[in-house]
């Protein structure tokens, strides 16, 4: 079958979605299947990806789409869905037997580019629009796992009208939670757009660095506790889908939290595969994990993140549909330790879109 692993994307997961398809490229079984790069460049042109371009960070530097090959054309019909530049040479994505979105954030995790596929009759790996959609909206993630009987934490909505005109209300609501408090982008990844606020004064300045990634504002309830992150992957045959085993996400001193530089600079974080946790709190971990998979109506793979407190209690922070893919990101390591390595759980998802 013929593969198109694509790559990029118009948001700010650009660089990490290269990260990971570098991974994904390094690990498919060339010789079963037919390989296409194809790049979303940061202006949105989709293009054939040489793979002797910079897909790593070298000296701080993060790695960029280079939009110098044959522009691609996404044909539903006799209609191109996405159209080229006079003078490039097509490359038909039609012809491809399934797409595998190496891509998160915004046009990449979110149902668009699932939208766009479905549109073009191409089948994907992963998630389809709606589950894409409601677990890119940290908003209605948590409407939709609460709604089934998950375990979340408290927060409060910054819709862009109530910042404007209703702030006096929302500060309040926000002043209910007690302080510290996260401030998110509501539909955002990797933590970019994140801070962590302790009064109102840093709260009005986190809220307006989180709007420059999306004017709805997601803000928690900072939750004391250890990150405990499970993988889910759906099954081939008609059994559930499974959970990988509990990891802990260990982050190095110096970071408020897990953020950007402690996920993607090298030593800036330590994953125990399996977790040091009780028996118990494993399985609690595992069965949760599969309840917000099916809950979103998750297909392929994600990864699911929680706190376990000091108390014993399991808060389920939120679900990633298309989570970190390097072969070191922590769902890879997951599996890897669960017995399914990485070149086999790129095939496996491939088979589970192909089916
Ligand atoms: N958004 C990043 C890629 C993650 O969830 O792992
Ligand atoms: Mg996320």
């Amino acid at each position: 079958p013929r593969v198109a692993i694509v790559f990029g994307g118009r948001n700010s997961e650009h660089a990490v979605s290269i990260l990971g398809a570098a991974s994904v490229l390094g690990a498919i079984d060339r010789a079963k299947y037919d390989v296409v790069p194809v790049g979303i460049a940061e202006d949105g042109r989709w293009v054939v990806v040489s793979e002797s371009q910079r897909f790593a960070i070298e000296d701080g530097v993060l790695p960029a789409v280079e939009a110098s090959g044959a522009e691609v054309v996404l044909r539903s019909g006799a209609a191109p869905l996405v159209t080229l530049e006079p003078g490039r040479v097509p490359v038909e994505l039609g012809q491809v037997d399934v797409v595998f979105p190496v891509m998160h954030g915004p046009f990449a995790e979110d149902g668009t580019i699932q939208g766009l596929l479905e549109m073009a009759g191409v089948r994907y790996v992963g998630s389809g629009v709606l589950a894409s959609a409601v677990g890119m909206d940290k908003a209605y993630m948590k409407l939709v796992l609460a709604a089934a009987g998950l375990p979340v934490g408290e927060y409060v909505v910054v819709r862009d009208r109530d910042w404007r005109v209703d702030r006096a209300r929302v500060l309040k609501e926000i002043e209910d939670l007690g302080w510290p408090v996260f401030v998110k982008p509501s539909r955002a990844g990797s933590s970019q757009g994140i801070s962590k606020a302790h009064d109102r004064a840093e709260l009005e300045a986190a809220v307006e660095e989180a709007r420059r990634h999306d004017p709805k504002v997601m803000v928690e309830a900072a939750i004391v506790g250890r990150e405990i992150e499970c993988a889910v992957l759906e099954s081939l045959d008609d059994a559930p889908a499974t959970a990988s085993v509990p990891g802990e996400v260990l982050v190095s001193e110096g970071h408020a939290f897990f953020d950007f530089e402690a996920k993607y600079y090298p030593d800036q974080m330590r994953l125990e595969a399996p977790a040091d946790i009780p028996v118990e709190v494993a399985e609690e971990v595992r069965a949760l994990a599969v309840r917000a998979f099916e809950a979103l109506g998750c297909e392929g793979l994600s990864r699911v993140d929680f706190f376990y407190t000091p108390d014993g209690e399991l808060i389920l922070n939120e679900i990633n549909t298309m989570p970190g893919f390097t072969s070191l990101s922590v769902a890879p390591q997951l599996w890897a330790a669960a017995g399914l390595p990485y070149d086999a759980l790129v095939d496996r998802l491939i088979q589970l879109a192909l089916r």
